[in-house]
């Protein structure tokens, strides 16, 4: 099928891509899959004229219920995807932390699926481990208390070989933790707080989410050309001159996204997977992996009244199959006059780092295999287990890794012979980020506070440090999902 008629079946009026004619030249339709090159599809943007929407908020537990569910939002036909209540996606949690909450989840689905709570520092038994799956038509009681500082985590299902399918199809949430410490710094909330899910699909002809991953894109990470945000393709936010705090999640299976404003404005980085950093920092880019979350400070008073701005994402180096094409997110019209008095403070709460001298033990993890650079994998005949932790493909059984309870540990993610990005999230606990050598060299200012997944991009070291407080099996992986059900994950114990 030729580009244009896919389009017009999308029913998207104009297209347009900051990448000019090289778009015309790549492969938009899964049916040409024989002919895809091992590159992300291009992003193909819409008129940004549908209203962005969000969740629904939950400030309790509330039922989550996987299924099968009616949406219209992507390509305005109705059409299936998958979500935990109304529509894609599942509501937005806002709890306090110190109080417990009970989550009642059924299995909706005919295949199994469950909960993890990703960046949520939940006993193992609730943490939606691999091991842990409710089965088709049964419920479980997810049930927890909240002990830890603010932020912004999310939840999404996680049984091994399926979660890049399960996730890609809708199931994911937010759960944001608030906290006095928190409000007292008095950060835009309300109407000028944005919870923002990002995430890129692949639409079949029919409008219909398409997960059908072929062997390159188990390699590369199962990408999209349509862009959505909290489930809306292209939309648009009425904002006013004003200081606005949007919250992001990476909610993507495979792409990075490299965030910046349309009109080159610097923005506030203020927090990350565990919270705030201790200091703000301002940049005019940042880059978001899948798992990965940021808090920002955007302020559209230094935007004339009356003026778009858009969230895009940035060309990026280091990755040879994405990061080349630069395309709009999510477009926001300043279309009201009003003075804000906020202030943000120059320190934010304080984050004791962990110290090293306490650190028992370094464990190094060798993540550059894969895509022919090592024996046993790649080759000509692509075959699952293509990814690999310290050589080892994912096995239940396997407790890879045993951490003593209170200890301190550096662990390693070597990617210096690798050619592929990859996301390292553990379970169970946050981490801070020691250092990066190779690549990019150096920390950002999102990895300048706590911590759960990190991108560690080609020819790249990162070294964290960790104190496991938290007893149990849980698992860490790659956070590109495609990856993570390829095998690229590992068992950890702490006890
Ligand atoms: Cu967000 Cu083990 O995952
Ligand atoms: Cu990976």
């Amino acid at each position: 099928m030729k580009r244009g008629t896919f389009l017009k079946t999308l029913g998207f009026g104009t297209v347009s891509t900051l990448a000019g004619g090289a778009i015309l030249s790549s492969c938009m339709n899964h049916d040409m899959a024989t002919m895809t090159p091992a590159v992300a599809p291009d992003v193909l943007e819409g008129s940004f004229s549908t209203p962005l929407s969000f969740p629904e908020t939950s400030l309790t537990g509330t039922a989550l219920n996987a299924g099968s569910q009616n949406i219209t939002t992507i390509t305005g036909k109705n059409t299936q995807a998958w979500g935990y209540k109304n529509g894609i996606l599942g509501p937005t949690f806002r709890i306090q932390s110190g109080s417990t909450v009970s989550i009642p989840f059924t299995n909706g689905l005919t295949e199994e699926t469950n909960i993890h709570w990703h960046g949520i520092l939940v006993p193992a038994a609730m943490d939606g481990h691999p091991d842990q799956m409710v089965m088709p038509g049964k419920t479980f009681n997810y049930s927890f208390k909240i002990d830890q500082r603010a932020g912004l985590s999310w939840y999404h299902p996680h049984p091994h070989e399926k979660t890049g399918k399960q996730v890609f199809m809708g199931l994911a949430g937010l759960f944001i933790i608030e906290s006095a410490e928190e409000k007292a710094i008095n950060l835009p909330a309300g109407a000028f707080e944005l919870p923002l899910v990002i995430q890129d699909k692949r639409l079949n002809t029919s409008g219909g989410i398409d997960y059908r991953p072929t062997m390159d894109e188990v390699m590369i990470g199962y990408m999209g050309e349509t862009i959505i945000v909290n489930g809306v393709h292209s939309p648009f936010h009425n904002v006013a001159t004003r200081t606005y705090r949007l919250r992001v999640l990476n909610g993507s299976n495979g792409r990075i996204y490299n965030l910046a404003l349309s009109n080159g404005n610097a923005f506030t980085v203020i927090g990350s997977d565990g919270g705030l950093l201790p200091a703000p920092e301002t940049v005019t880019d940042l880059l978001l992996a899948p798992g990965e979350r940021v808090d920002l400070l955007v302020d559209f008073s230094k935007s004339a009244l009356n003026s778009e701005v858009y969230l895009q994402s940035s060309v990026f180096s280091g990755v040879n199959f994405q990061g080349r094409q630069a395309f709009k997110i999510v477009k926001f019209v300043v279309n009201k006059a009003e003075t804000d008095s906020f202030k943000l403070p120059t320190s934010l709460p304080e984050i004791a780092p962990i110290s090293s001298s306490a650190t028992t033990k370094i464990r190094t993890f060798d993540i550059g295999v894969g895509m022919g650079t090592s024996g046993g994998h790649g080759g000509s005949m692509a075959m699952k287990g293509m990814h690999t932790i310290n050589g080892k493909v994912y096995s239940g059984e396997r407790i890879d890794e045993s951490v003593p309870l209170n200890s301190t540990e550096i662990w390693e993610f070597n990617n210096s012979a690798g050619d592929e990005p990859h996301p390292m999230h553990l379970h169970g606990t946050f981490f801070q980020v020691v250092s990066r050598t190779g690549g990019r060299s150096r920390l950002i200012a999102s990895e300048k506070g706590l911590k759960d997944t990190v991108l560690v991009m080609p020819g790249e070291k990162v070294r964290i440090i960790i104190k496991f407080t938290n007893a149990g099996k849980f698992a860490f992986h790659c956070h590109n999902l495609e990856h993570e059900d390829d095998g690229m994950m590992l068992n950890f114990e702490v006890k």
